[in-house]
């Protein structure tokens, strides 16, 4: 058997991405933010990654396609339609593509340290200001909206890592554009203001960026950016807004300094950007770190929407196959997966918590990191490597600790199989002669680095259990992840007769109703199946009396968690009945449900109980630690700001938040 572990990847051949629920974009239009993923080179023209991107994004950026060894590589030669294999492909077929889409283009980058072709690097100093101006005029020039057959791009990151910190002593970074230009009597180096006014002056409507890292982040570096900005608007530097970078992993606890940081810039009448987002999963994380790195990006984007001035988030990449950060030269841990959607192009925990916080709905997910088991057998590939190779037949993995919730209804395996020989997965549950919840025969998908996602019924499992995967043949697989989702359907409206409970406790029951129902008494439904949820419930009473009482519905036992509340009110009589409605929150799957009656006596002659308004999706991402930070920040530590950056045009929707 040969298997490849080397990261050369053919042209995928996978499935297209089958995200459930509304479309990123979608969601976040309504309210008012922009969305996005800086695709790789040649994104746009990949039939497998351009519809996704189209799809779930409103704002693109290149990743490297506008930066200056792209476009231009020799003095006075520019090309806008690079295609080189290995790193840049089409400016213009990017910025069309963007335009096509009703997308905001966000150009990266006019002035960096980096990104720099030779000739720049050996160019002598005196010359280049003039290489600097020449690059501006020219670019943001051709993409200022004069010629919309090009098509136009409308922010720009104009400088890009300006500052660097060496502990808590930060600075403006000795590039060559520093050095080039000199430094103004304020402490500026003068290529920053030089560059705002230049790219201003080439396009007056483009919102223009100051992009960095280490910013949201509690570091020193935000203190010093924050300074040095306001010290660009009070002399008078057009800047619009500020790039946060936010290269992250799952140890991120800076929630407090994130909030903090949107609201300082904010109130120097800028926006925020969140522009390079990705949330790492280092290689000594356990299994179930998606569930955390999910719950960070939730917890980022509620913040995020919670200020009107963050106007975007964008993660650097979309796709956990390709990332900068499988690159160790940056720093990256190879498989850490920091993006939204997986190696098989599928949308993972974390995606599904970014559209939750966004205000739609989702299925019920978790997922395994095959690399990162427990305790495993016949495998190779713990717990650093991309994924897990070299599966010997017989092998077997453990996962310990899987909360399984309510039940799951479908694995979701991404793995590369470059043989035709069979090969099967069994996930037994407790043990390895435990009962089988999943089984598929694996297939050739064309490639032992051709990761495709295949779909396996899943059931029988609740709560906390240990997950045993056995792989059965020699030509198993290479596994990377294993996704459990709760894609039960949910049953049409269903009402529950109140005389028809399964137990009670204190009420008197009548042939069509349930009566004499005071404060402690309550009614037992057993196996309620709720599927991925309810909105509304409608229930059907008669009070005659103008006791303050109320109906909860609690899921479990009497003290389980409360998905409803209604509170009783006379309706005229204890024969007239009437029908009134409470939102349903929470609760999915098969359930146990108790009406709880309390407020004091008579709290209504009970007809029926009806469930409404199915939910698209189930209750909650596995939302664990992260997320719950507390999420205020103190409005009165910031001095007045008298400097407000100048005000400019954005084709977003106006939504207040
Ligand atoms: C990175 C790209 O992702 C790589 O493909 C490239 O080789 C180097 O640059 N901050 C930035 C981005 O502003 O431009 C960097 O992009 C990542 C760090």
């Amino acid at each position: 058997m040969f298997i490849s572990v080397l990261l050369t990847f053919s042209v995928p051949q996978a499935a297209q991405a089958t995200p459930v629920g509304q479309r990123l974009r979608d969601l976040a239009a309504k309210r008012g933010l922009l969305i996005g993923f800086a695709p790789g080179f040649g994104a746009v023209n990949d039939p497998v990654q351009a519809p996704v991107i189209a799809a779930e994004a409103n704002i693109f950026t290149p990743e490297n396609n506008l930066k200056w060894f792209c476009i231009h590589p020799q003095q006075n030669v520019y090309d806008w339609n690079r295609n080189d294999p290995y790193s840049c492909s089409s400016a213009d077929a990017d910025v069309k593509f963007a335009n096509d889409h009703g997308m905001i283009m966000h150009g990266h980058v006019l002035v960096w340290h980096e990104g720099l072709p030779a000739w720049v690097m050996s160019m002598s100093l005196d010359q280049l200001e003039s290489v600097m101006n020449d690059h501006i005029d020219t670019v943001v020039g051709r993409y200022n909206g004069s010629n919309l057959a090009i098509g136009r791009v409308h922010v720009w990151d104009v400088v890009n890592e300006a500052v660097t910190c060496n502990g808590s002593t930060c600075g403006y970074r000795d590039s060559i554009w520093k050095q080039a230009m000199g430094v103004g009597s304020d402490g500026v180096p003068l290529f920053i203001p030089k560059a705002f006014q230049r790219t201003h002056a080439a396009d007056p409507n483009a919102v223009l960026l100051y992009n960095d890292g280490a910013l949201g982040e509690g570091k020193p570096h935000a203190d010093f950016v924050y300074n040095e900005v306001k010290k660009w608007l009070a002399a008078g530097v057009p800047i619009n807004g500020v790039g946060f970078q936010m290269h992250i992993d799952t140890d991120f606890n800076q929630f407090a300094a994130f909030s903090a940081d949107l609201q300082r810039f904010g109130k120097l009448g800028l926006d925020v950007y969140i522009t390079e987002l990705d949330v790492m999963i280092p290689p000594y994380q356990n299994s179930q770190r998606y569930t955390q790195q999910a719950a960070i990006y939730k917890e980022l984007m509620k913040r995020c929407l919670a200020q009107t001035h963050c106007k975007s988030f964008q993660t650097w990449g979309w796709t956990d196959r390709w990332t900068w950060l499988n690159d160790s030269t940056y720093g990256g841990w190879p498989g850490s997966d920091p993006l939204l959607f997986n190696e098989c192009f599928q949308p993972k925990p974390a995606y599904y918590a970014v559209q939750e916080a966004l205000g739609g709905s989702h299925p019920a997910t978790l997922m395994l990191q095959a690399e990162a088991y427990n305790q495993g057998q016949g495998v190779q590939g713990a717990p650093d490597a991309e994924f897990l190779y070299y599966v010997t037949d017989g092998a077997w993995i453990q996962f310990n600790n899987v909360n399984l919730g309510s039940g799951f209804t479908t694995l979701k395996t991404c793995y590369a199989k470059g043989s035709s020989d069979p090969g099967s997965v069994e996930v037994h549950l407790g043990s390895m002669t435990g009962s089988i919840i999943a089984s598929f025969n694996t297939q050739d998908t064309g490639g032992w680095n051709n990761f495709q996602e295949q779909a396996t019924p899943l059931t029988g499992g609740t709560g906390n259990q240990t997950l045993v995967v056995k792989f059965i043949g020699s030509a198993t697989g290479n596994f990377d992840d294993f996704l459990l989702e709760s894609t039960q359907s949910t049953p049409g409206p269903f009402t529950l007769q109140a005389e028809k409970y399964d137990e009670q406790q204190g009420v008197e029951t009548y042939p069509t109703f349930i009566g004499f129902v005071d404060n402690g008494d309550w009614i037992k439904f057993n196996n309620v199946n709720l599927g991925n949820g309810f909105g509304r419930l409608r229930v059907g009473y008669a009070k005659g009396n103008k006791t303050k009482t109320r109906i909860e519905v609690h899921v479990g036992s009497l003290t389980g968690p409360k998905i409803a509340e209604l509170k009783t009110t006379s309706t005229g009589g204890w024969n007239t009945f009437k029908e009134k409605t409470t939102p349903i929150k929470g609760g999915a799957g098969v359930q146990t449900l108790y009406f709880v009656f309390a407020g004091g006596d008579g709290v209504g002659n009970m007809d029926y109980f009806t469930f409404e308004n199915p939910r698209v999706t189930a209750s909650a991402v596995n939302s664990a630690a992260a997320a719950e930070t507390d999420n205020t920040v103190d409005d009165t530590s910031e001095d007045a700001e008298s400097t407000s950056a100048p005000s400019y045009t954005i084709y977003l929707p106006a939504v207040s938040r």
